[in-house]
């Protein structure tokens, strides 16, 4: 009786999140989604688990919430995976972070490749270990041909690098005669971005109760829709992107205008 009742309540459940996915896809979804995943440490903490724990929990919620961003139609998924910032973390903690790219591929890139999914990258590619490196280039190389969602793994990527580094570049096409000074226009400028093939994000999702960008796409998400949860990036479920597309699809945009 009591394994009837459970039954019956998962099946309501899940058809309740099924009809939910339904008509989430009747209105225009955000084209691009950007997630700072944060939280891992203090959901081990919880646990009374070392903080690696927590980024391998965290790993599993990467895969469902790939899968489900894809099935809504989304068509790029930026996930804030590790900060030009968080070398400064204990050399056990890095050391597992750079190991997570591998696993996570090892495992579901077959399942990425099945679903059309294209694996992309921004970040710093130099002080990534080789094995680190390997693995995000075998997964972009075995994806390239696919044309569903993007997933954008931002790896050792800093906002205020990136700016910089454009800005050098500029400098240097402007003083090479490459391009004009006075030509130079926000659509220009942008293309000297680590995101120059991406669209700007439609709506940033930051896990974990913290609210701050934490060096994340200054530039791009000057009108991107903000949506903060307290939930830990571990706890994540498809109920919670499903939530932060609804009230995404319930906001007003104006960009400056009425
Ligand atoms: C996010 O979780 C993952 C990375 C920054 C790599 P944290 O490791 O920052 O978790 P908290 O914020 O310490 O709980
Ligand atoms: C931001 O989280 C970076 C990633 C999620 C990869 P942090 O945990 O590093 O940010 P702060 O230190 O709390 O601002
Ligand atoms: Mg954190």
């Amino acid at each position: 009786m009591l394994n009837k009742i459970k039954l019956w309540k998962n099946q309501s459940q899940s058809s309740t999140l099924r009809e939910r996915i339904e008509d989430i896809k009747k209105l225009p979804v955000p084209r691009h989604v950007a997630i700072i995943m944060d939280g891992n440490g203090r959901w081990a903490k919880k646990r009374a688990l070392p903080r690696i724990a927590g980024h391998h929990a965290g790993m599993k919620v990467v895969r469902k919430t790939t899968k489900l961003a894809n099935e809504l139609g989304i068509e790029a998924l930026t996930l804030y995976a590790f900060s030009t910032e968080n070398w400064k973390r204990p050399k056990n903690e890095v050391e597992y972070l750079m190991k997570l790219p591998e696993e996570f591929l090892g495992t579901f890139l077959p399942e990425l490749i099945e679903e059309n999914v294209q694996v992309k990258m921004i970040g710093y590619k130099e002080q990534l270990p080789s094995h680190t490196l390997r693995a995000i280039e075998k997964a972009m190389e075995d994806t390239k041909n696919n044309d569903g969602m993007i997933l954008n793994f931002a790896l050792n990527y800093g906002s205020r690098a990136e700016i910089l580094d454009a800005v050098k570049r500029v400098l240097n096409d402007c003083q090479e005669g490459i391009i004009d000074m006075n030509e130079l226009n926000e659509d220009s400028f942008s293309s000297y971005l680590m995101t120059s093939e991406l669209e700007d994000p439609d709506l940033l999702i930051r896990t974990s109760g913290e609210i701050r960008l934490s060096n994340f796409m200054l530039w791009q998400l000057a009108y991107t829709e903000f949506w903060f949860t307290e939930v830990l990036w571990p706890d994540f479920a498809e109920d919670h992107l499903i939530k932060a597309i609804e009230v995404f699809q319930k906001r007003q945009r104006r960009f400056g205008g009425v």
